[in-house]
């Protein structure tokens, strides 16, 4: 019988076979995913791996310091924690194509991984937390769909030529397998139960150009939305939630003044694997005092919309 203790004692054995004495790195996002990687390989290899958080100044509010406390504090392993927020939107300023913002940001995250290794003397394995959707959804060298719906920057957007080859123990599994997966690894529940959130982040929440600016109003209005939807007692009812920022401005009359600011679109869908997706119902109160409070405290928006589109045809993110 499949079960996640023999998958764990399989994989521990494999990733052994694989790196033998050699050091690996492991990119961690925030996310289920990586964590559950990083937890397993340590397992298998131990001193062996060093983790590194990279910064990209497009993750949620205080989620940053989250990662770092958990691993740093929770599980003693070794983080490298990069910042490097000024450099990723230099190099995203002016890029306002969804496939040039993912692969500008895969790219930035191995040349981190990869002078990140050099550092620790030679890391010769990039470990990520890759799961089986990622794999099919992404490109079509692994015999996937011919036509590439987005590159998942941990999959497509990896540059052709990288010095450090690839461990990717969860490559086979679906979310699910991987939650149950950290919940055997002994992984806090209130990580193992999180939302799905992309590697580019922020990144991809913002159509148009990224800018500070506008990554510091969608982490507002984005925590609003969250808390409020932690207060309802949705939040394990929803497979992923979150404000997406677009690059449209509408006229809004607040007080006695005319506004003309950013429309902010909520999205919240019911999934099992990520594939297809259905919107969420939220009652219309709800969503009704999610706008309230958005308009009312994030300077910048003066409206909100709900995305009331499945997958297909639309997809999770909006890039
Ligand atoms: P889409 O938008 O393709 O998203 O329907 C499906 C699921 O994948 C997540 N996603 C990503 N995860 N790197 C990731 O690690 C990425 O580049 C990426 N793009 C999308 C998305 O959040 C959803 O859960």
């Amino acid at each position: 019988v499949w079960s996640m203790a023999s998958f764990r004692e399989t994989k521990i054995a494999e990733i052994r076979a694989q790196v033998g004495t050699g050091k690996v790195i492991c990119g961690l996002s925030g996310g289920v995913d990586s964590a559950v990687a990083a937890v397993l390989i340590h397992e298998a290899i131990g001193e062996q791996l060093t983790c590194v958080f990279v910064d990209h100044g497009l993750m949620r509010l205080h989620e940053a310091e989250q990662v770092v406390t958990l691993f740093r504090d929770h599980y003693n392993i070794p983080l490298v924690h990069v910042d490097a927020e000024a450099m990723f939107l230099s190099g995203l300023a002016g890029v306002t194509d969804p496939e040039a913002k993912r692969k500008f940001i895969g790219k930035a995250f191995i040349d981190l991984f990869e002078a990140e290794a050099k550092k620790i003397g030679g890391a010769k394995f990039l470990a990520q937390g890759t799961l089986y959707p990622d794999v099919i959804e992404s490109v079509s060298f692994i015999g996937g769909p011919s036509v590439t719906i987005k590159s998942h920057h941990n999959v497509g957007g990896l540059p052709e030529r990288m010095d450090m080859a690839l461990v990717e123990p969860l490559r086979e599994l679906f979310k699910d397998e991987v939650r149950a997966l950290g919940r055997e690894l002994g992984l806090p529940e209130v990580f193992v139960g999180r939302h799905p959130f992309p590697g580019p982040g922020l990144g991809i929440r913002i159509p148009g150009e990224v800018t500070k600016e506008a990554c510091d109003i969608l982490r507002l209005a984005d925590a609003i939305y969250l808390e409020e939807i932690r207060a309802a007692g949705l939040y394990d009812a929803i497979w992923q939630a979150f404000a997406v920022l677009l690059p449209v401005r509408t006229v809004g009359v607040m007080g006695d003044g005319r506004t003309y600011d950013r429309v902010c679109a909520l999205r919240a869908v019911t999934s099992v694997d990520g594939m297809t997706a259905d919107i969420y119902p939220f009652e219309p109160a709800f969503l009704s005092r999610v706008a309230t409070r958005i308009v009312n405290e994030v300077r910048g928006i003066n409206r909100v919309v709900y995305d009331y589109t499945s997958k297909p045809p639309g997809t999770i993110e909006w890039e």
